[in-house]
């Protein structure tokens, strides 16, 4: 039985959509329609430029990763291909479990030959013949529509031994996580395909050296992939234009919370939180936005002028993160809220190190102590969630634990939670 859709695309008022033009116009089983959609020409266009060109191509479109830490995708794609070790692999993160994003869901339900193809480019460019695509556990419709994806562009020689007639070798192996948000960590995400318990292995090495079953490996989330398709179609400088100088393209934004208009949203980096929100539907008594999710940070609701660009937010002391945007009214109590997000990282720390495995549990405890007095602090718990913060920030091995305090200090020092 097939679950609900995925959150309606809005689409009034968005036009000249760049990732997603096709979905909710093109049928997402049918390839015929993906062709008449503009599919496999960029494929067709990477076979013309030859690796190395593709990798030019996508350097010079300034793409930078949209799974949330925004690295250089043409950095990341050379490093790669120049490792003399083999064979190369190359794996989609589509383990999208951030609390709030939800746009790699929508780009795989709407329109799933997209990634497949952008898959085969990535492949073709970075020398890997086999592709793993992590999905997660959660997204049975985009399991379904990916699957039959994979089928059909095998059975019309789009996948397999010898893809458009071109001599080269791809083929697509989609594995499901269960449920883990830290298997959607680019090296724990390697144990769980290898077999292994989804906990992050240190870096360096980086992936690009030592990744998948030890091997040179080329991991991108789902939305980075697909940027490749216009980067190709369009040419890199084209897609340059887009955006800023520093945040070049287009990037989806996950809107939820207190807005009239909840969705995925395409706009073109640099424009500000409050244009995003002004499509969404932004309500009266708007109080926060939590930016990049659990592991992002909260703003101000005077502060909406923060342009959506990765240097923008860093200098407004946020982040971008995988683009969500939560938005709360005064009708959200506070201290609940951290609470919950202190839960959820207690909940999803793997355990391997002692900060993160500590720390999360007596950030969650002070904020309990707090939550029972019904929000107000003694500055005893503020200093001890300002010292636990720190040592899961510095000594934490993974992202997870590095970022597990971000929301909860966020809301302390700008929004003045418990004061
Ligand atoms: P990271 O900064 O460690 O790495 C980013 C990417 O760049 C990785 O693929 C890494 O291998 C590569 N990289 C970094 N330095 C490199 C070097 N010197 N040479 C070659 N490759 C290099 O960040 P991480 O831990 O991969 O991601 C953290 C982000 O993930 C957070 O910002 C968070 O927003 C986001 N996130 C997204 C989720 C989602 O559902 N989309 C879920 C949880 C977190
Ligand atoms: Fe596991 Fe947390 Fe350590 Fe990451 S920081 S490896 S999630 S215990």
């Amino acid at each position: 039985e097939e679950p609900p859709a995925a959150l309606a695309v809005p689409q009034a008022g968005q036009d000249g959509l760049t990732l997603l033009h096709r979905v909710g116009v093109v049928d997402p089983a049918s390839l015929d329609d993906y062709r008449a959609h503009g599919g496999y020409t960029a494929l067709r266009r990477a076979f013309e430029l030859g690796p190395a060109g593709v990798i030019r191509e996508v350097t010079d479109s300034g793409l930078a990763g949209r799974g949330g830490a925004a690295f250089p995708t043409g950095r990341k794609w050379q490093a790669t291909a120049s490792q003399p070790d083999r064979p190369h692999y190359l794996v989609c993160n589509a383990d999208e479990s951030e609390p709030g994003t939800f746009k790699d869901r929508v780009l795989m339900e709407g329109d799933p030959y997209a990634l497949v193809e952008a898959m085969t480019i990535a492949g073709y460019a970075t020398g890997a013949h086999q592709g793993y695509l992590y999905l997660r556990g959660e997204y049975p419709r985009a399991l379904h529509r990916l699957e039959h994806a994979i089928a059909q562009a095998r059975a019309r020689g789009l996948l397999g031994d010898d893809v458009l007639g071109q001599g080269y070798a791809f083929d697509i192996e989609i594995r499901r996580g269960a449920g883990a948000y830290i298997c959607g960590e680019e090296t724990a995400l390697f144990n769980s395909i290898e077999g292994y318990r989804g906990e992050p292995r240190s870096k360096p090495p980086f992936p690009v050296e030592k990744g998948l079953f030890g091997k040179p490996t080329v991991e991108n989330n789902v939305e980075t992939l697909v940027n490749v398709l216009p980067i190709l179609t369009m040419g890199a400088p084209a897609y340059a234009a887009i955006g800023t100088e520093r945040s070049t393209g287009p990037k989806l934004f996950c809107v939820s919370g207190t807005v009239e208009r909840p969705g995925v949203y395409e706009l073109p980096l640099g424009a500000t939180l409050g244009d995003l929100l002004a499509l969404a539907g932004v309500r009266d008594g708007l109080r926060a936005v939590l930016l990049g999710g659990a592991a992002g940070g909260f703003v101000r609701a005077d502060e909406l002028d923060i342009p959506l660009t990765f240097e923008g937010t860093r200098e407004a002391g946020t982040t971008l993160g995988s683009g969500v945007v939560m938005a709360f009214d005064d009708s959200v109590p506070l201290p609940r809220l951290l609470l919950r997000i202190a839960e959820f990282f207690r909940d999803e720390s793997c355990g391997q190190c002692v900060p993160c495995r500590v720390g999360t549990v007596r950030q969650e405890e002070a904020l309990h102590r707090i939550a029972e007095r019904t929000g107000a602090a003694a500055a005893g718990d503020i200093a001890l969630l300002r010292e636990v913060g720190r040592a899961m920030r510095d000594a934490s091995i993974c992202g997870l634990g590095q970022t597990a305090w971000n929301a909860v200090e966020s809301a302390i020092d700008r929004l003045g939670a418990y004061e």
